[in-house]
């Protein structure tokens, strides 16, 4: 297997099925649907949808069916609003994000909250159309928006930035950090990598595995991107490097040092793949793609 090929291609089709899922930028509120628009297609990894969509091929997924494009684009959708209100001046107060100025830099603070609102609903209005695709039965389609609409919710990502927040300046524990890290940042992988099983048809105690490797993936990369804030290259990570240590965030990488933190980056990803090759599906493409984000630079 060509790795580097697949991902290319992989990306390509993100890209693609993403902005076709974009609301028109006409009517009245047309400025918000340009601001929404804006960050959406100043791209990123697209980790998500493409980790949803090769965890559907892995389980055997039909590759022609739409529906996992429309929760694929709702979850890049939703992922996009997390990042438009954490750079916002009352959150991180960051004015670089995926290469270009932050949303509310070019917008201002009520468009860029308004857009990061109508991503957040959208996200929604998007997964439903799966509804009228008649291709996958009504309880499937209900277990997916539940994984959905949960992991990023209180019990999930915004959990975990709501004590991210509060957190601010103290020097939080371990197991504090664990708690945060596990919902701002592992709740939104667990959610891809879930639904991606979920529509494919995988059983409840293949979903629950999944869900434990996506916790794990999810950890690592919030610590590695905690080191990129340290030791980054601000024009290839594409947002400010430091913006930890002016908030007066401790974070992991912070906590334990650059040396732990690479080695635990490593570590968590190879118990994830001990547990993906558990699965005894085919996982060469998922497994590689894992692997290349221990030392991912961006
Ligand atoms: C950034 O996520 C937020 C974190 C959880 C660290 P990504 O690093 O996936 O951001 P994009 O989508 O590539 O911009
Ligand atoms: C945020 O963590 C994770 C989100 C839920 C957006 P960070 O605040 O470290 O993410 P970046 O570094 O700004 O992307
Ligand atoms: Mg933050
Ligand atoms: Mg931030
Ligand atoms: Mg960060």
């Amino acid at each position: 297997m060509d790795f580097k090929a697949e991902l290319t291609s992989a990306k390509e089709e993100v890209e693609s099925i993403v902005t076709s899922y974009l609301p028109k930028e006409e009517g009245l509120q047309k400025t918000v649907a340009s601001a929404m628009a804006y960050s959406v297609n100043a791209g990123g990894k697209r980790l998500r949808p493409v980790l949803m969509m090769s965890i559907y091929k892995m389980f055997g997924g039909n590759s022609s069916n739409k529906s996992i494009a429309a929760f694929m684009a709702a979850q890049e959708f939703i992922h996009t609003y997390s990042l438009i209100h954490d750079d916002l001046p009352a959150m991180d107060n960051d004015d670089f994000r995926r290469g270009i100025k932050t949303n509310h830099k070019v917008y201002g603070e009520a468009m860029a909250i308004l857009a990061g609102d109508g991503l957040l609903n959208y996200a929604y209005e998007t997964a439903l159309k799966a509804v009228s695709y008649n291709e996958i039965n009504g309880d499937t389609l209900l277990k997916a928006l539940d994984v959905l609409a949960t992991k990023a919710g209180i019990y999930g990502m915004v959990g975990g930035q709501v004590v991210d927040v509060e957190t601010e300046g103290k020097d939080n524990d371990y197991d504090t950090l664990d708690f945060i890290y596990r919902l701002k940042t592992s709740a939104l992988l667990e959610s891809s990598m879930m639904i991606g099983a979920i529509l494919a048809g995988a059983s409840d105690e293949e979903v629950k595995k999944i869900e434990l490797i996506a916790n794990k993936v999810g950890i690592a990369f919030q610590i590695q991107d905690d080191i990129l804030d340290i030791e980054g290259d601000e024009a290839v990570f594409g947002k400010p490097v430091g913006s930890d240590a002016k908030n007066g965030k401790v974070t992991m990488a912070s906590k334990m040092g650059l040396d732990k933190a690479h080695a635990e980056v490593k570590k968590l990803t190879d118990e994830a793949v001990i547990i993906l090759e558990s699965l005894g599906y085919e996982h060469e493409f998922v497994k590689e793609l894992l692997l290349s984000l221990i030392n991912r630079k961006k």
